[in-house]
């Protein structure tokens, strides 16, 4: 594991608000690491312009600007050891990694979910659907989950997870909005602790 601060690329798809928080615990010297890339597949979302305004190379990559899946891995991958990425930290981003990213960052992948994985997760199961998902299922409480990404979606072991209630008269937004503020406390809570244990040499 790095002796030096961890050097995080943070993937982003839009708002950013996970990332803000994760920024602004490292600022409060919560988190010991730095983010020194944005990769995002959308241009100008919020995430990127938090980036730009914060002097975080960004990089706008999306796999219909390469001719296959394999030529978009290997630009993704080269762009990460360019910068010296030692973790990827997945907030908010809608696409799936790419298996030769995720084989060259074994357990160095971080994502934050907004339900109680292993229910509601999966391929198509993200932002609004998530939480209509949730209240269709009748469920009495919901929350987040921050885990590690292997090659399936929202498989990969759970590192923490933290429950909020579903209240009767939830809509998916006034649920969706109790899940996020839970989401801001639980990310940089975890992220802190999976750091904090790999620098000391008992993580995994
Ligand atoms: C968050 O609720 C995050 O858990 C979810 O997207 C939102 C992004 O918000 N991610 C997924 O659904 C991934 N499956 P943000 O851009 O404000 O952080």
């Amino acid at each position: 594991m790095p002796d030096h601060k961890s050097r995080l690329a943070v993937f982003c798809s839009g708002t950013g608000s996970n990332f803000k928080a994760l920024h602004r615990a490292i600022t409060e010297k919560q988190i010991d690491a730095e983010f020194v890339l944005c990769i995002s597949n959308r241009s100008q979302c919020g995430a990127s312009v938090y980036a730009q305004i914060h002097g975080i190379p960004v990089l706008h990559i999306r796999e219909n600007q390469f001719p296959d899946h394999e030529s978009f891995s290997a630009a993704m991958l080269s762009a990460l050891k360019e910068h010296g990425i030692d973790y990827l930290i997945l907030a908010g981003y809608l696409r799936k990694i790419p298996d030769l990213v995720v084989d060259a960052y074994r357990d160095r992948i971080v994502n934050i979910h907004p339900a109680l994985l292993p229910k509601f997760g999966g391929e198509g199961m993200y932002g609004m659907r998530v939480h209509t998902a949730v209240l269709a299922a009748g469920d009495t409480e919901s929350g987040a989950t921050v885990h590690l990404v292997d090659e399936v979606y929202d498989r990969g072991r759970i590192l923490m997870q933290q429950s909020v209630p579903v209240l009767p008269g939830d809509t998916p937004e006034t649920l969706a909005a109790r899940v996020l503020a839970c989401e801001h406390e639980l990310y940089p809570r975890a992220l802190e602790k999976l750091l904090g244990e790999r620098k000391a040499g008992y993580g995994r």
